[in-house]
């Protein structure tokens, strides 16, 4: 990079945005500005990589929406985005590139080109092992131990596709150190007929090594033969894995992230799921979004738009959170996914050179798939004293055939957009909506590998945005240490009944758990 970007705060553009708000932004109403100025759905309008975007129905207009480019600008985003691509140390505090763009990158495409070599190898080797056992009949369960990025995409991954998932293996995921979840797993399987798929980054993570240890211990017990066979290692630290006792490993680098890693080695699970030629299809998704990320003008450029978008609730309308609402069954697992991408990733309060943000970073991000957050919480999106954007997520064509459904969900996803947007006259009343709330439409023509591999991309790039405009650096975790370090303490405290030196309320937590 060639200098050193300048902090949003401090660009011309911000005092702008700041100036525009208080005269008009803060007061825009979505309604009239749709009405009286034609050309609003095309300039809001989007198309990237299968995803097409409606980003009309938000609170800003033509004048801010410029002035959300120019702080872009004037903050290098452009510079820092190409030096990402490079392969540059972009994540300063850990001193490592930032590359999972180079997963999905096709042979010969620019860029590192070792580790571009190195990438194809593990993925030809990964997906011939994922179709010899698609092959294998004698597996049919199929178990992934892993925590947060080696977890969440794959198995977000694996639901949305399952259309195309083999038939004859079941998939499931354990995550959580909690041994209820292993447990309720395992009663249900045979040795012989499972495949264990241990996924760490770094292969020191408590509860995966605490679940790996439990299934091996299970998978002996239970007349288990052969742990070379019904066991695979998914990793960074392949002599770690070694150690533990799995030999087959497939690894990745320390430049692939873990909430960016489900397009590297921790994407097997998928990739037995849906078959080699279709994780190649999701790779071609992903990449077709990276290139429109790495070549589309900021003005068109989707991931970009989105970012300004957060930039501008979350910094000038002081919106905290923001609502996903999957209209799809199959992208259930989506919101749970993007809070780890999201707020793992953004969910920072100093800036690359750890001074404090004035500003606010990382919305809240949550959600259900429609139409079933529509009978929970949508009351409060409607009526609730706060303005919460939400984003819907629809698909144009069904995958099944039932009657009636696919048409009465879409008009569902319309409604709500359109009931958000307009409101509803009852002054005083209770029936009355304020309306004039923001959402977003995001449209698939139809959930396959390839436009889900670009959904997904969209929103990695947009969280990238969001961050290099925001100064801070989205690609490492150090709020995870903390607690994983008091874990250590209090572990055996809970066995010892030692509380010495703990504060009052965490001895006497302490001393009432032991009494169970
Ligand atoms: O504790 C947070 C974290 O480091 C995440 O960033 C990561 O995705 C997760 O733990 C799992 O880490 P690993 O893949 O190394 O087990």
């Amino acid at each position: 990079m060639a200098s050193t970007p300048r902090r949003c705060d401090a660009t011309p553009a911000w005092q702008s945005l700041r100036q525009a708000f208080e005269a008009h932004g803060s007061s825009f109403d979505v309604r009239a500005a749709l009405r009286d100025d034609p050309s609003r759905v095309e300039r809001f309008t989007l198309d990237a990589g299968g995803v097409h975007a409606d980003l009309s129905k938000n609170l800003v207009d033509a004048q801010v929406e410029d002035l959300l480019l120019q702080l872009a600008r004037d903050c290098g985003l452009e510079a820092q985005r190409d030096a990402m691509f490079a392969g540059e140390k972009v994540n300063a505090t850990e001193g490592r590139s930032v590359l999972h763009v180079l997963l999905r990158a096709p042979r010969g495409a620019k860029g590192p080109a070792a580790e571009l070599a190195q990438v194809h190898g593990t993925l030809d080797a990964m997906l011939a092992y994922a179709d010899s056992v698609r092959n294998d009949a004698a597996i049919t369960d199929v178990v992934n131990i892993g925590i947060g990025g080696s977890d969440l995409g794959p198995q977000m991954a694996t639901i949305a596709l399952d259309e195309f998932a083999v038939p004859g293996k079941r998939f499931h995921f354990v995550s959580n150190i909690d041994g209820h979840e292993l447990a309720a797993v395992l009663r249900h399987l045979e040795p012989q007929n499972t495949l264990f798929l241990v996924a760490s980054k770094t292969f020191t993570t408590l509860e995966t090594m605490t679940n790996a240890r439990s299934a091996r211990q299970w998978f002996t017990a239970n007349g288990g033969k052969d742990v070379a066979r019904h066991f695979a290692a998914l990793t960074t630290n392949v002599a770690a894995a070694k150690e533990f006792g799995i030999d087959r490993t497939f690894g990745f680098w320390d430049w692939v992230g873990g909430r960016y890693s489900m397009w590297s080695a921790i994407g097997l699970p998928i990739a037995i799921a849906i078959g080699a030629d279709r994780f190649r299809d999701l790779l071609a998704g992903a990449h077709a979004m990276d290139e429109h990320f790495r070549m589309a003008p900021l003005e068109r450029n989707l991931p970009v738009r989105l970012a300004l978008l957060d930039i501008w609730y979350r910094d000038f309308h002081r919106f905290t959170s923001r609502s996903v609402a999957p209209y799809h069954s199959a992208l259930r697992r989506l919101p749970a996914y993007l809070q780890q991408l999201e707020m793992e990733s953004n969910g920072k309060r100093v800036d690359r050179d750890g001074r404090e943000v004035p500003y606010g970073t990382s919305p809240v991000v949550w959600g259900e798939p429609g139409t079933n957050g529509q009978h929970a919480y949508f009351q409060m999106l409607h009526q609730g004293t706060d303005v919460i954007p939400v984003e819907f997520i629809a698909v144009r064509k069904a995958a099944h055939t039932l009657e009636g459904h696919h048409d009465q969900l879409l008009a569902n996803v319309l409604a709500q957009a359109q009931a958000l947007m307009q409101g509803k006259q009852d002054p005083g009343g209770h029936k009355h909506f304020p309306g004039n709330r923001p959402s977003t439409m995001l449209l698939l023509d139809r959930l396959d590998p390839r436009t889900f591999g670009a959904l997904v991309a969209m929103y990695e790039h947009r969280v990238f945005t969001a961050g290099a405009i925001w100064g801070i650096n989205s690609f490492d975790q150090w709020g995870v240490e903390l607690g994983k370090v008091l874990a250590k303490d209090l572990a055996p405290r809970l066995a010892t009944g030692d509380v010495a030196g703990l504060d009052a309320s965490t001895a006497a937590l302490v001393q009432h758990l032991r009494h169970r």
